[in-house]
C-alpha cells in the first residue's frame, strides 16, 4: 500500500505524484500547473500560439483566433498540412527509422512501421486515392478493421485535404448508408474484413450493402486482410494492392488553410440522426499536439498504447494525431482484450514493454470481473503512466486500476473531453497533480470550464450543475456538418456564451472537477454515447412495433445497459422470440452496440399529459426498483401498474 494514500475513505483517498515521476515530467508540481494555466486563461491567445510554434507550418497564422460567437477561426491565415507534422517531419529528422507504429494483428501477426516507411505508405495511398479521381475537400469514408491502414488512409486524406470520415467497424449497413449519404461522400476505403474474437468482420459485404442503390460513391478501395471472399462491382471496387503499384512513392506536400476540414466524425445526440462533428486542421492538431505532450509526457523511448478503435474519436486524437504529432511510439492492436484468453492486454504489454496504457473504464470493469489471476501471469513493470476515458471511472475500478496494473507505480490520467471537443479538456497533470480516484481533475492550459446554474451562474463548491467551457479552444468542433443551425442551438444556445457540454458534474473544494454523467437523453454504453431516439426509431422501423422508449440502467460492465419499452401493433402476441428479432433489428439497423440487454412489453407507454414519455419512471423500472417518483403527471396510472408487475 502505497503511503501516499491518506485515508481509505473514498472521498478523500488522495495520491501525490511520486518523486521520480514528477522529476522528469514536463509540469513538476502544482504552483507551476497554477502559474501556467492562471496565464492561460488571461491570454489563451499566447499560450496556444506558443504550442502551435513547435508545429510545421506552410505559412504563419496572422491571428491566433477570430471568435464571431458561435463560429471560432484558429491560426487564422495560416497554413498547414496534418500528415507533414505527424509523418514527415519526424521522417526527414532523427526519427526517421524510429518506430512510428508497432501493430499486432488478433491472430497474431506482428507489424513495425518506422516514420520513414509511414512516410512512404502514406504518401502511396495519396497517390492512389488522387489517381482515383479524390480531390481536395472531398468526403472518403473509411471502414476499416483496425490495421496499420485505417491510420495510413486517414493520414492519406489529410495530405491531399480529402476530409475523411471513419465508421466504427461494428457499425451496420444502415448505419454506413445514412453516413455516406449525410456527410455526401464520394469515395470509401475499407477491407475484406476484419478479426474480431476469431471470427470474420465481413466489412466489404456491409459496405457492398449500403451502397445499393448509391450513385454519388464513385470508388470502392479494398484492403486485403482477412482473405474471405467478396465480390467486386466492376467499375467501382479496386483493390489497395493493385492501386498502389500504379503510383509513386512521392507525394509532395500542399499546405492547406489551418481552417480547412480534416474530418467528420458521427456521434449521437438526444434527438434525431447522429450528428456529423467537423473538426478543422491547425487548431486541431496544436490541441491534439499539446496535450498529447503533456499530459501522456510523452518520451523519446515511450510505447504508446491507446486501446481506442480509429472509428472513435479517442482513436483520431489519441491513436493517430496527437501521439504522431509528438513523434511517438504508438502500439496498435487489432481484436478483443479476451482473445484467446482475457490476458491478451497483459500478454502484449510484457512482450512488447509498453509503458503508456490509455483504456476505458468499461475495459477496466470487464478484466476485474475476468479476474485478477490473468493479470499476475504478466510482468507489467514496463508501465509507468495510465490513462482513462470515456466515463467516469468508478473509485474502486480506478484502485484496482491503480495497484494492479500500476503497481501503485503509475500515475492515473482520467481525461475527460468529448467528440466535440476535439482533445482533451480536463485532466490531471501527471507529475503535477494528486490524483483522487473518481475525478477528471483540473482543466488543461486554455481551458476555461466551469460548473454553472440554468443562468450560467458558476455554483458553489460541491453543489451540482452544467459543465460549460466559457472560452474557444483550438481543437472545438467547428460545426454540425451541414447544418450550422444545430450546432449553434445544440452547443451555444442554453447559455449565451458558454458551450455547453450535455454533462452535470460538481467540483470539490479543491476545484476538482467531478463527472457526474450526461443531462441529456444520451446514453453512455461501453464508453460510447448513444441516443435513446436512435434505438427506439431503430425499433419503430420493426414492422410489429408500434412505439419505444429506451432508457439507460447501470451495468457493471457497460457502465449503461440498454433496456427499452415496446409497445407491439394491434394483434401482434408478444414472444421471446421476437425479442431476439427485436434486439437482432437493432443491431442490424445500428450496430451490435446498441441491441438492448432488456426488451419489456408493454400496452401502453406511461405519458405526461402533453404526450411525452415518462422516461424517469421507466428508468425506475429498467433498474428494477420501485416506482417511487411523483405521478401526479401520469395520464394513466394503470399502465404504470401494468409495467411494473411484467416480467
Ligand atoms: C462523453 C463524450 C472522449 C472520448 C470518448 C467518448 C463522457 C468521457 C469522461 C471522463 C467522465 C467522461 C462524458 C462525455 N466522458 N470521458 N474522463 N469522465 N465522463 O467520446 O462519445 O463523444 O462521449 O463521454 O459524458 O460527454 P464521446
Amino acid at each position: 500500500m502505497s503511503q501516499n494514500i491518506e485515508s481509505h475513505l473514498v472521498e478523500n483517498r488522495v495520491i501525490k505524484p511520486s518523486r521520480d515521476f514528477s522529476k522528469n515530467a514536463r509540469i513538476k508540481n502544482m504552483a507551476e500547473y497554477r502559474r501556467m494555466h492562471e496565464a492561460s486563461i488571461k491570454n489563451p491567445a499566447k499560450f496556444w500560439a506558443a504550442e502551435a510554434a513547435e508545429l510545421q507550418w506552410g505559412r504563419k497564422w496572422k491571428l491566433v483566433l477570430q471568435w464571431k460567437e458561435p463560429f471560432a477561426k484558429w491560426f487564422e491565415g495560416g497554413t498547414i498540412n496534418a500528415a507533414e507534422n505527424c509523418v514527415d517531419r519526424h521522417a526527414e529528422g532523427d526519427r526517421k527509422n524510429k518506430a512510428a507504429i508497432i501493430w499486432e494483428g488478433e491472430p497474431g501477426e506482428k507489424r513495425t512501421i518506422t516514420y520513414g516507411q509511414l512516410r512512404r505508405e502514406v504518401s502511396l495511398f495519396a497517390n492512389v486515392l488522387k489517381r482515383n479521381g479524390v480531390k481536395k475537400g472531398d468526403r472518403v469514408i473509411i471502414y476499416m478493421p483496425l490495421i496499420p491502414e485505417a491510420a495510413i488512409a486517414m493520414l492519406a486524406c489529410a495530405r491531399i485535404g480529402a476530409v475523411h470520415s471513419v465508421i466504427f467497424g461494428g457499425f451496420s449497413a444502415d448505419s454506413i448508408r445514412d453516413r455516406v449519404a449525410d456527410c455526401g461522400a464520394t469515395c470509401v476505403v475499407t477491407a475484406d474484413g476484419g478479426y474480431r474474437r476469431g471470427s470474420i468482420v465481413p466489412l466489404k459485404q456491409n459496405v457492398d450493402t449500403a451502397l445499393a442503390g448509391n450513385k454519388a460513391v464513385k470508388r470502392v478501395i479494398v484492403y486485403r486482410r482477412a482473405n474471405n471472399e467478396i465480390p467486386m462491382t466492376k467499375g467501382r471496387d479496386v483493390w489497395w494492392h493493385d492501386e498502389v503499384k500504379h503510383v509513386k512513392a512521392d507525394c509532395p506536400i500542399v499546405h492547406h488553410d489551418s481552417e480547412h476540414p480534416l474530418f467528420v466524425l458521427y456521434t449521437s445526440g438526444s434527438t434525431g440522426k447522429p450528428k456529423g462533428i467537423l473538426h478543422t486542421t491547425g487548431g486541431f492538431l496544436v490541441q491534439n499536439y499539446s496535450t498529447s505532450k503533456y499530459i501522456f509526457d510523452l518520451r523519446e523511448d515511450d510505447i504508446y498504447w491507446c486501446t481506442a478503435d480509429v472509428g472513435w474519436v479517442t482513436g483520431h486524437s489519441y491513436l493517430v494525431y496527437g501521439p504522431l504529432a509528438a513523434g511517438a511510439t504508438c502500439f496498435m492492436y487489432e481484436g478483443a482484450p479476451n482473445w484467446p484468453e482475457p490476458d491478451r492486454f497483459w500478454q502484449i504489454i510484457e512482450e512488447y514493454g509498453i509503458t503508456i496504457l490509455y483504456t476505458a473504464p468499461t475495459a477496466i470493469r470487464a478484466f476485474i470481473k475476468w479476474g485478477d489471476e490473468w493479470v499476475d501471469k504478466h510482468d507489467l513493470s514496463s508501465l509507468r503512466l495510465l490513462g482513462s476515458v470515456g466515463e467516469p471511472i468508478n473509485p474502486e475500478a480506478w484502485m484496482w486500476y491503480y495497484r494492479k496494473i500500476g503497481g501503485e507505480r503509475c500515475p492515473i490520467v482520467d481525461t475527460w473531453w468529448q467528440t466535440e471537443t476535439g482533445a482533451i479538456m480536463i485532466s490531471p497533470l501527471p507529475g503535477a497533480t494528486p490524483l483522487k480516484p473518481g475525478t477528471a481533475t483540473l482543466p488543461f492550459f486554455g481551458i476555461d470550464a466551469a460548473v454553472v446554474d440554468n443562468d450560467g451562474k458558476e455554483v458553489p463548491a460541491n453543489v451540482g450543475g452544467k459543465l460549460v467551457i466559457r472560452q474557444p479552444w483550438p481543437s472545438m468542433l467547428r460545426t454540425i456538418y451541414g447544418d450550422r443551425a444545430r450546432y449553434k442551438k445544440t452547443y451555444w444556445g442554453e447559455i449565451p456564451g458558454f458551450y455547453v457540454s450535455g454533462d452535470g458534474a460538481r467540483r470539490d473544494k479543491d476545484g476538482y472537477f467531478w463527472i457526474v454523467g450526461r443531462l441529456d437523453d444520451v446514453l453512455n454504453v461501453a464508453g460510447h454515447r448513444l441516443g435513446t431516439s436512435e434505438i427506439e426509431s431503430a425499433l419503430v422501423s420493426h414492422e410489429l412495433v408500434a412505439e419505444a422508449a429506451a432508457v439507460g440502467r447501470p451495468d457493471e460492465i457497460k457502465g449503461q445497459g440498454v433496456v427499452v419499452f415496446v409497445t407491439l401493433k394491434t394483434g401482434v402476441k408478444p414472444s421471446n422470440e421476437l425479442k431476439t428479432n427485436l434486439r437482432n433489428h437493432v443491431g442490424k439497423v445500428i450496430g451490435a452496440i446498441a441491441k438492448p440487454d432488456d426488451i419489456h412489453f408493454a400496452e401502453a407507454l406511461p405519458k405526461t399529459r402533453s404526450g411525452k414519455i415518462m422516461r424517469r419512471l421507466l428508468k425506475e423500472i429498467a433498474a428494477g426498483g420501485e416506482v417511487k417518483g411523483d405521478v401526479t403527471t401520469l395520464e394513466d396510472y394503470t399502465v404504470l401498474a401494468k409495467l411494473s408487475a411484467q416480467e
